[in-house]
């Protein structure tokens, strides 16, 4: 039968085309162009020289910034509170082009080059299963005849030569690498001991806020319920940008000059494991403190608690792979409702490593400066203060006098 096959052009996915070629599969590769830096045409020419019957090289980064990356900055996604989920978003949007595909050339074979110990593989296959619920997925990583002839990297070189297949002259990095628009993820290899720091030079979009400039840059973002809208640099002058995937591609610039958008944490991955992380999301760092800055001066705040709640419940769908499922549309949905009156600009200062917030506006918040201020009473009857408080103390009163009677018996 015929097999799609998520391809890299690097040596893992190289040597699972030749083996599935070696089981007597025809073998269609798909890229999809999410951002990464890379020489597609040479990935097309090594495929092709291995055997793929046929190549596909998907430009899906317009798509995965509006329909994945936009909705993520929107519902401020982030998974325990410090990862910004770049490679969690990308995989549906790959996912969906290898179905696409598959479909197209009537293959009923999907395959990918996730190990069994990670999230990717859970993400590719739940995202393939509910795009398409007739599809066959092959996991070479979890095939027995696979996995007992790649023990490691050498084995792969090995077969790599034998195959004919180019292998990369320069050295393998000592951690594997995952790129996008939204961010860079380093992991395993010499990351996988916490207590050791990542090695200088790891970084690819981002500075090091040491060495970022002197000058700190003001960038003004405005937003319409709850997306990016445009951006306009303050500072640097330039056009306003207002295509999405313009927009993150210099934020990622601008952010990464700056420094902004390190990350080393440890995180539970879906399959019970901790694994050590190390991000660089400049882009995405920046909008999401513009994001929470301007819902927080717009939303009421019940809605805000439970819009918080939402979120945090999409981040972990997310992560976990359930990007297409009817708990995912759901909170989509809801978070998407919440944003209505979430519109206006804020003002942030990129600054060595840091975003900080200058000022913001709307016109849809229920700030109300005249209410609020220390200069007039308005509405306001300050002694209706007096009863909030006193009412409120009965609780704590009646805690006390319970305590004391405890200690005294
Ligand atoms: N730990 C991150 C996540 O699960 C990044 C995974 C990186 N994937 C990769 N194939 N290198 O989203
Ligand atoms: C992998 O296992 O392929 C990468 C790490 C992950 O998916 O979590």
């Amino acid at each position: 039968g015929t097999v799609v096959l998520a391809y890299s052009g690097g040596l893992d996915t190289s040597c699972i085309l030749a083996w599935l070629i070696e089981q007597g599969y025809n073998v269609i590769t798909y890229m999809a162009n999410i951002g990464q830096e890379e020489d597609f045409e040479a990935a097309k020419k090594k495929a092709l020289t291995i055997g793929a019957s046929k190549v596909v090289i998907d430009d899906v980064r317009a798509q995965f910034v509006k329909d994945f990356i936009w909705p993520a900055v929107s519902a401020g996604l982030i998974y325990e509170s410090r990862y910004l989920l770049g490679t969690s978003l990308a995989r549906p949007c790959i996912s969906q082009g290898l179905v696409h595909v598959a479909q197209q050339e009537k293959a009923q074979l999907i395959s990918h080059g996730a190990t069994g110990k990670g999230n990717d593989q859970i993400r590719f296959e739940l995202s393939c299963y509910a795009l398409w619920p007739q599809v066959k997925v092959l996991a070479p990583w979890r095939i027995e005849s696979f996995t007992k002839r790649f023990q490691g990297r050498q084995d792969l070189i090995q077969y790599a030569e034998s195959h004919g297949i180019p292998v990369p002259v320069t050295p393998k990095k000592p951690w594997s690498m995952d790129a996008n628009l939204m961010h860079i993820s380093y992991e395993s290899g010499v990351l996988e001991d916490p207590a050791k720091p990542a090695p200088d030079g790891i970084f690819h979009l981002t500075a090091d806020p040491q060495h970022a400039p002197e000058k700190p840059c003001k960038l003004q973002i405005n937003f319409e319920h709850g997306m990016p809208l445009s951006l306009k640099n303050l500072t640097e002058g330039g056009p306003v940008e207002t295509d999405p995937l313009q927009m993150l591609t210099t934020l990622n610039q601008i952010g990464g000059r700056h420094g902004v958008g390190r990350t080393d944490i440890v995180e539970n991955r879906f399959i019970g494991l901790k694994s050590r992380g190390v991000y660089e999301t400049p882009g995405g760092t920046i909008l999401h403190v513009a994001h929470t800055d301007l819902e927080t001066f717009c939303l009421d705040r019940e809605v805000l608690r439970l819009k918080t709640f939402l979120r945090d419940k999409m981040a972990d769908y997310v992560y976990n792979g359930f990007w297409f499922s009817p708990e995912c549309e759901f909170v989509r949905e809801s978070i998407a409702l919440s944003q209505r009156y979430v519109t206006g600009w804020v003002q942030v200062e990129l600054y060595k490593g840091s975003v900080r917030v200058l000022a913001r506006n709307s016109p849809t918040t229920l700030y109300n400066q005249n209410l609020v201020s220390m200069d007039q009473h308005g509405d306001f009857q300050p002694n209706d203060a007096t009863g909030f408080i006193n009412t409120h103390a009965i609780r704590l009163r009646e805690f006390q006098r319970f305590k004391t009677q405890l200690e005294e018996g």
